[in-house]
């Protein structure tokens, strides 16, 4: 991955020369309008399928995958606004969270119909969403589902950068890459995780990501549903997660370890890999090679986290304590604007009223927020959930 970074600031450059020759303005759709049309043209010039050295799989293969991923986030939000309603996440503690959800939502729905387009434009059928299930039950448990698939979705798009052959699609990946991870940040804050528990995110292969989304689907159209095949998942029953600790996972299919074989857990923490020996059932979450964060866990022959050694997993641990806790001051005249989320402070606190820093509480995303109690198990509970249904 590293040694491919200078391509992705090569591409971004490229743009902005590309850029410069447009009037100023910040209208997205003209942004898009123009990707698009170089996509066209690329397409009419029979660039776009060429096979990355990598994967050998071709552009279009990558970005319908990630509208795959896309009708999933997108499904996912429009269902869980419809099911919850602004009073519910008051109730839960969230006063103001609701308008930012809608806008997060309004940004999948973007995404899908940028991809949609950018496949059709290269003349390449788009996959359609499918139906799926998702395993929250209330506010809390969503916004701690939301954590996870946030961040899934980052390491998807990490994971794909590398194998795009376009310097136009991975501006475009980028593009919308930043913006998850900004989802991603925004909704660890409201779980009191740190927002950037780490220098480096953590890049995840196609295949791990289809054994983590894998459960979540339930039918699909006819050619929608992922063609890259998953592997077993990984039932993790520890709640506690620290670096140095154990961490009891087994796969859910239990023959998917062979007897007698030398099995590792490996961990995928930025851009390091870690390996701890695997005893039937229990290994040690490292000490080197691993930050704090979304950690992603599988069962390997390795020590290598290529798909072609790995048994089981990922399954998904996150050893952040969840101690972050910030209160926003209220700008001048404002009642009350707290964005306060620790233990200590239970909700809404009036803040000092002033010393805002400018722009920053807008009235219209203040969020007074609550300690997501009981959160303990709740990687544990998600990860075994998910391996239930594998
Ligand atoms: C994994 O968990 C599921 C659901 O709890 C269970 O049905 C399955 O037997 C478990 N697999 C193993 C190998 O324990
Ligand atoms: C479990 O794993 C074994 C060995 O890889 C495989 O042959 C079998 O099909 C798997 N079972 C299920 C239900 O996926
Ligand atoms: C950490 O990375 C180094 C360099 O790749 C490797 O030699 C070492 O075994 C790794 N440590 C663990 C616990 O995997
Ligand atoms: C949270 O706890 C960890 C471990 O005790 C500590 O290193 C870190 O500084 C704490 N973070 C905050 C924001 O209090």
């Amino acid at each position: 991955m590293l040694v491919k970074l200078p391509l992705v600031a090569a591409a971004a450059f490229a743009t902005a020369a590309t850029a410069a020759a447009v009037p100023a303005t910040d209208d997205v759709a003209l942004m898009k309008k123009n990707i698009i049309q170089r996509l066209e043209r690329r397409a009419s010039n029979g660039m776009v399928k060429r096979n990355s050295l990598t994967t050998g799989a071709d552009d279009a293969t990558i970005l319908n995958f990630a509208l795959t991923l896309e009708h999933l986030e997108n499904t996912y939000y429009s269902e869980a606004l419809a099911k919850f309603s602004a009073a519910d996440f008051e109730a839960a503690g969230y006063t103001g969270l609701y308008p930012l959800l809608e806008q997060v939502a309004a940004d999948e729905a973007s995404h899908v119909g940028f991809l949609t387009a950018a496949l059709k434009a290269a003349g390449v059928t788009p996959v359609e969403a499918c139906k799926y299930s998702f395993p929250y039950t209330d506010v809390t448990s969503f916004l701690g589902l939301t954590q996870v698939i946030e961040g899934v979705g980052v390491s998807a798009y990490l994971g794909a950068a590398g194998d795009i052959s376009e310097a136009d699609y991975v501006t475009a990946a980028g593009s919308i890459l930043t913006v998850e991870a900004r989802h991603n940040a925004f909704v660890r804050f409201l779980n009191n995780y740190t927002p950037f528990p780490a220098a480096y995110d953590t890049p995840q292969s196609a295949t791990n990501v289809v054994t983590i989304v894998t459960p979540f689907f339930t039918s699909c159209p006819e050619g929608s549903a992922p063609t890259i095949k998953g592997k077993s998942g990984l039932n993790v029953t520890t709640t506690e997660f620290t670096l140095g600790g154990d961490l009891q996972v087994t796969p859910a299919n239990a023959s998917a370890v062979p007897a007698g074989t030398t099995v590792y857990c490996g961990f995928a923490s930025g851009l390091n890999a870690a390996f701890t020996a695997w005893n039937d059932g229990t290994c040690k979450i490292p000490t080197e090679n691993i930050t704090i964060g979304q950690t992603y866990v599988v069962v390997t022959t390795g020590p290598s986290l290529e798909d072609k050694y790995t048994l089981a997993g990922p399954a998904i641990i996150d050893t952040t304590p969840k101690n972050s806790s910030v209160t926003i001051p209220a700008p001048a005249g404002a009642a009350s604007m707290s964005m306060s989320m620790s233990s200590a402070s239970a909700s809404g606190s009036a803040a000092a009223a002033s010393a805002a820093p400018a722009g920053l509480a807008a009235t219209n995303a203040a969020v007074s927020g609550k300690q997501m109690a009981g959160a303990a198990g709740l990687f544990a509970a998600l990860v075994g959930g998910l391996a239930v249904l594998l």
